[in-house]
């Protein structure tokens, strides 16, 4: 049986293409999904997508996960959204947590990430790919 991920894309992802290019490469929400559906392919693992942009739904998502792993992108409520940091303690499930964008090099309240602490890594400015790297993670953790 292939180990199941779940990939929580947060707030504004559904309009990823039409968000700066500089940061997000221009790429849309579609383009992304297809991009790790084919890591995830390579690593063997099967996933799944879900993407809102309603702080509650997001918990409730967490609270309703089902896989053996998680990789979220929470958008900018990684920065301050103490609910989805508990919600992601509730899921008790390995997460990883990944930003399109070099997130440690931009504005101040950016390089705050309340989620990390419950995360085993994060990857960030790598584009598409830090998907990659979040998924080989959980790969290494699913093989201890
Ligand atoms: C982001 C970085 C956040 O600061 C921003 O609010 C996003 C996207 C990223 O993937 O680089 O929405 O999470």
């Amino acid at each position: 049986m292939k180990h199941r991920v779940e990939v929580l894309h947060g707030v504004n992802f559904d309009v990823l293409g039409r968000r700066p290019a500089t940061h997000y490469g221009g790429l849309t929400l579609e383009a992304l999904e297809v991009q790790i559906k084919a890591y995830a392919d390579e690593l063997d693992i099967a996933v799944a997508f879900t993407q809102t942009n309603h702080e509650g739904e997001y918990c409730e998502a967490l609270h309703k996960a089902g896989a053996d792993g998680l990789i979220l992108n929470p958008g900018a409520w990684t920065h301050y959204s103490w609910a989805i940091r508990d919600a992601l303690e509730v899921a008790a499930l390995p997460a990883v947590e990944v930003h399109l964008s070099a997130v440690d090099e931009r504005e101040e309240w950016r390089r705050v990430s309340v989620i990390r602490d419950v995360c085993i890594g994060t990857v960030a400015g790598k584009g598409p790919e830090g998907y990659r790297d979040a998924l080989a993670l959980l790969r290494e953790r699913f093989e201890q």
